[in-house]
């Protein structure tokens, strides 16, 4: 293949905001007729050139970011017994998912649901994701018979005295998720771990009816669960840092990055995406196109717009999160009146999982969702349209960011984590913050917090969560960076 082919190649993998592939194509080019000297210097230009990008410099944090966490993780597992038998109740999409990634890395996992044929789903989940890896040549027939054997789905608490750790993930009802978890402490030895994978449900709450709340944590895998990294721990007011050393244990045992937050509404990384979310509704309510946003987040680096996360995510999951956000942190996060997702969920436009939402889906050969634009969405949309303004793409980055960078901070504040690094990271491995810019804190860093601030006073008219907290007031005029 000829350079300039290869370098169209190459450029049309790694997209505009990676720079260092396609210099290195030019590199060899450039030195493909010179003698070692003269090809040794133009080496090394490029490499200097590369080395003081902005998105190098991100990403040598990204991979400082990654060694901190596995830093965190060796500390606070130093003493953690390892689980060598797991259980996981619900046989859902998460349950099914939490127990084929536990067998497959080795820990043998039970599966309870009350269902049969939920227990069927979960074992033909199961044997899809591993009859995948066959295909690609990643895995042995032998190996994926082995890892099938280790799930043992079940509908009664029999075996469960045997197993070190449990994970619940039953339906997202507080009173049903109460109810099973006391069922379980009485069916397990004091000992074993129990940990809810509740998405919004606050787990100092969920304890209140254990006997042995010091045992209970949170453990909250994103979905796909064989495919997202990361985890999050969470400690309830009441978990002991044993519970703690056994949940990130296990987690690594998984093969997981576990991240240990405090317990508050959405956890750490739920509470800073549905700020974003808010960023994204109002643009719908001041007329912008939802096409044009996702355009204009996804060339700003994100895997997926806005209005096709949401999609993905789950409208009626949103709706029900939103609503519990807005309970929880009113200030920055009520609507005052019908949103677009409100609508969008009362005429059952769910997103991917019935095939419609902002976009509508259709499978494709190879089972997967095709997304495409039905033109009468925008009658849906049209009501909630308050006003016609006009944005520009700069305008749109902010109005999404800046809601996200100020909860950013503020869980900083609040000590949800610890440090800015978890923070970000967390961001990278749970949403897919694009990794050139290194997550949400380290991007208003490169912003500067003087320049945010002048930017986000142009958006204070629509609500909160465009203000700067006291501390990040601080940080613009003692020009202080996260950093
Ligand atoms: N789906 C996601 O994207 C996602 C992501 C993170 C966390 N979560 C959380 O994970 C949990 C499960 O979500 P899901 O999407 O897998 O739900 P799901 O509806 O797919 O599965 C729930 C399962 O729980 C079973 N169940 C109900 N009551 C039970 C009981 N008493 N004992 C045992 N099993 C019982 C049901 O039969 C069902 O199989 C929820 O708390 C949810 O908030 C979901």
């Amino acid at each position: 293949m000829s350079f300039d082919g290869s370098k169209a190649f190459v450029a049309a993998i790694a997209g505009p905001n990676y720079p260092a592939p396609v210099k290195a194509v030019e590199t060899m080019q450039k030195a493909a007729r010179l003698n070692r000297d003269e090809a040794i210097a133009i080496e090394g230009e490029t490499f200097t050139y590369c080395a003081k990008t902005k998105t190098a410099e991100c990403l040598v944090q990204v991979f400082l970011g990654d060694q901190y966490l596995k830093k965190v993780s060796k500390t606070v597992t130093k003493n953690a017994k390892p689980t060598k038998y797991a259980s996981v109740l619900g046989a859902g999409i998460m349950g099914g998912g939490i127990a084929y990634q536990s067998a497959s890395m080795g820990v043998p996992v039970l599966m309870k649901d009350i269902k049969t044929e939920q227990l069927d789903l979960g074992m033909n989940e199961a044997s899809k994701l591993l009859n995948k890896e066959v295909e690609r040549k990643k895995m042995t027939t032998e190996k994926m018979a082995k890892v099938i054997s280790q799930i043992t789905p079940t509908l009664s608490y029999s075996d469960f005295s045997n197993t070190q750790f449990v994970v619940e993930a039953v339906v997202e009802n507080e009173k049903i998720k109460k109810s099973v978890l006391a069922e379980v402490e009485k069916s397990t030895s004091p000992e074993t771990v129990l940990a809810s994978n509740t998405s919004t449900i606050s787990i100092t709450r969920l304890a209140e009816g254990l006997s042995r709340p010091e045992k209970f944590c949170g453990m909250h895998f994103f979905n796909p669960v064989h495919r997202m990294p990361l985890v999050e721990i969470i400690r309830g007011a009441k978990t002991s840092e044993e519970t703690i050393a056994q949940a990130v244990n296990y987690a690594n045992q998984m093969g997981k990055t576990p991240i240990v937050v405090n317990d508050c509404a959405g956890f750490l990384v739920n509470r800073i995406l549905f700020p974003y979310f808010k960023g994204f509704v109002h643009l719908i309510e001041d007329g912008v196109d939802f096409q044009r946003i996702d355009k204009v987040m996804e060339k700003f680096g994100w895997p997926m717009g806005p209005a096709y996360l949401l999609d993905v995510v789950g409208i009626d999951t949103g709706v029900h999160a939103a609503k519990i956000m807005a309970d929880a942190f009113p200030d920055r996060m009520s609507y005052l009146t019908k949103t677009i997702l409100d609508v969008m969920y009362e005429n059952k436009r769910f997103g991917q999982k019935n095939g419609l939402g902002f976009f509508e889906y259709e499978v494709d050969k190879k089972g997967k969702p095709v997304k495409k634009v039905n033109p009468s969405v925008y009658e849906l949309i049209k009501p909630v349209v308050k006003n016609e303004i006009t944005v520009t793409d700069e305008d749109i980055i902010m109005r999404m960011m800046i809601p996200m960078i100020t909860e950013a901070s503020r869980c900083l504040e609040d000590k949800i984590v610890a440090t800015p690094v978890e923070v970000d990271m967390g961001l990278l491995l749970g949403l897919g913050f694009p990794p050139f810019r290194a997550g949400a804190l380290k991007y208003a860093d490169s912003i500067g917090m003087k320049n945010l601030e002048e930017i986000s006073k142009k958006f204070h008219s629509i609500g909160h969560m465009y203000e700067f907290t006291p501390f990040m007031k601080g940080m613009a005029a003692e020009n202080k960076t996260y950093y």
